[in-house]
């Protein structure tokens, strides 16, 4: 189904008898009390042509043929035109969207490939609060993708290779506490390398140790390759179980150390095409003065001026690094999916080593970056009630796993309070459900560059833009059906959708909408446009729900409202799942 503005933006373009050189966008009208649709189309064509905006408004309107859509178009202001769209109209595209297993999103023309670099985590350490955005959004974003009818693919690039390993296994011969481990092997790795590490900046001797471990490592020794792939494995077990509460797959977890082949090859590449050089023993890449200084991510700005800032593809002691593995990880993933697109989510502390990483990827593979599309998608911190990063009292860092349980269990209280009859496995089911939810859509609803504060009372409040409040939107609608059932009432489906009051042509616009806002989540990386817009779903079904009664209406009305019900649902549960939240029958 093409959307709305696509259809008016036609329409439009035929309108404007001149050859035009500015886009004539339609968007959703800033002031429905004028209308449902808006273009400053005149205004731009005006000034290119400079004349005047409402004359040039006044000749669209004149050659605008929408009479079979629109009921009304009006110029307004200094020069835009107002569209409202033809109630019988609105009401057919309603009734079509009733049988569209797409709800009215648009097919793309031809489907796009890409990849979604996301989660993430690093082997021997417990995943913590910060690894949840990354977690979130990605999946959130491959859903969405997913549902549009783009190829994804899903590849955790998780730590599993670097100088860490030197510390984890000189620690694991050394001080590992075997009924530690057994108990909580990432408990127990984080502490081995956090008391080499510390040991390491004051004790020459045991950094000496651990290079040696790692420089074994590196060699290809049985034992210690032997003792990666265990940490490997006990990483991978936690992160796995984690991803099944949070319901995340992946197509692939290649991880760091699958293009550890690669770098050598690589780093020689850069320098045969003089893209890098040596410097200091290491070999890095610096500024080719194509940019001007202020975007140009080889320079600094201090003091004295603009000096250089090189990324490193090779350091001193002849290791690859984090620039060097995800150069090469690039040219595995061209090589292999030829993606259109590869979408890295990570914090926002890492945007100078993507720029970087991209300037190089340009420099080295001009071509391929002409038709791959590289995004950093990147966001802010978690902070807690006194604006600092989220912490537990004590000032550690809150793991992943814990966060979840005390989700469930905060849920599980309130739950058991509203509903004390219900067994207690029912209740921790739907705990689980909304617990889980309300973390993520805590996550997913401010602006992904933001900061924002972790407050368990708001993310689970019934009240405000929640993943409680959309969910139990869904199971009051639910419910609805319920209630006709007990009554042995029947509903006749074949009945089609009539809008008669305000109320009920207003939630039929809003249904309709769908198709406008999810393509947008991709534009820019951002499926907060999702969430607002089924909070905005959920507040125009409340209003249609309190003006216009449903079970006891009659007839033809009674049918029209009740499927007016089930779409509005279905399209609650389908937005929710496109956010990774899933919804309950009752709560
Ligand atoms: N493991 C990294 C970290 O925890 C994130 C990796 C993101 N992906 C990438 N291709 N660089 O910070």
């Amino acid at each position: 189904m093409q959307t709305i503005p696509a259809l008016l933006e036609t329409r439009l373009r035929a309108a404007v008898t001149e050859p035009c050189e500015v886009p004539l966008c339609v968007t959703p009208a800033s002031d429905t009390r004028f209308g449902d649709y808006q273009t400053n189309a005149a205004m731009l064509l005006a000034k290119t042509r400079r004349a005047n905006p409402r004359a040039v408004a006044q000749e669209i309107l004149s050659q605008l043929q929408t009479d079979d859509i629109c009921s009304t178009v009006e110029i307004a202001g200094a020069g835009f035109l107002n569209f409202t769209m033809r109630p019988d109209w609105i009401q057919e595209r309603v009734e079509k969207l009733r049988s569209d297993s797409t709800f009215g999103v648009p097919q793309p023309a031809t489907p796009r490939c890409i990849v979604i670099d996301f989660s993430s985590p690093n082997v021997a350490k417990p995943m913590h609060v910060g690894h949840i955005r990354s977690t979130i959004l990605g999946d959130s974003l491959a859903r969405v993708a997913t549902f549009i009818g783009h190829r994804v693919i899903r590849d955790n690039h998780i730590g599993d290779w670097g100088t860490q390993f030197g510390m984890l296994l000189h620690g694991w011969k050394t001080i590992l506490d075997a009924v530690a481990l057994d108990h909580d092997p990432l408990a127990e790795m984080e502490r081995i390398y956090k008391n080499v590490s510390a040991r390491c900046k004051e004790d020459a001797a045991v950094l000496d140790a651990a290079k040696h471990e790692l420089v074994r490592l590196q060699a290809g020794d049985t034992e210690n390759l032997a003792l990666w792939h265990e940490m490997i494995r006990l990483s991978q077990s936690q992160f796995d179980s984690i991803y099944g509460r949070l319901e995340i797959k992946f197509d692939f977890t290649l991880g760091e150390s699958f293009y550890n082949k690669r770098l050598k090859p690589v780093v020689e590449e850069l320098r045969s095409k003089g893209i890098a050089r040596e410097s200091d023993g290491a070999v890095c890449v610096f500024s080719d003065g194509q940019f001007p200084q202020e975007q140009d991510p080889f320079l600094i700005k201090d003091k004295d001026g603009w000096r250089d800032n090189p990324a490193l593809v090779l350091k001193s002691d002849g290791a690859a690094n984090y620039t060097t593995t995800d150069l090469a990880t690039l040219q595995y993933r061209i090589e292999t999916w030829h993606p259109d697109e590869i979408v890295y989510v990570t914090d926002g502390r890492q945007q100078l080593h993507f720029r970087q990483f991209f300037a190089i990827f340009k420099r080295w593979q001009p071509e391929a970056a002409e038709h791959v599309k590289c995004s950093h998608v990147w966001f802010g911190s978690i902070l807690g009630d006194d604006g600092k990063p989220f912490k537990t009292r004590s000032g550690e860092t809150i793991r992943l796993a814990d966060l979840l349980d005390e989700a469930e269990e905060r849920s599980f209280a309130q739950v058991s309070e509203r509903n004390p009859t219900l067994s207690e496995e029912e209740r921790r089911e739907i705990a689980r459900i909304i617990g889980i939810g309300a973390v993520k859509y805590a996550d997913l609803l401010p602006h992904r560059q933001g900061d924002y504060v972790f407050s368990w009372d708001r993310m689970l409040s019934f009240q405000g833009n929640t993943a409680p409040y959309l969910q139990n939107a869904y199971v009051r609608i639910r419910s609805i059906f319920r209630k006709l059932g007990e009554a042995g009432a029947v509903w006749d489906q074949d009945q089609p959708i009539s809008l008669e009051q305000p109320t009920e042509l207003a939630l039929g616009k809003r249904l309709l909408q769908f198709g406008e806002v999810l393509p947008l989540v991709l534009v820019d990386h951002r499926p907060n446009t999702l969430a607002n817009y089924l909070y905005e779903l959920a507040n125009t079904f409340h209003a249609f729900y309190e003006a216009c009664p449903v079970l006891k209406s009659e007839g033809s009305q009674r049918a029209s409202r009740l499927a007016l019900c089930e779409l509005s649902a279905r399209l609650l549960k389908t937005g929710l799942q496109l956010l990774g939240i899933e919804v309950p029958d009752r709560m």
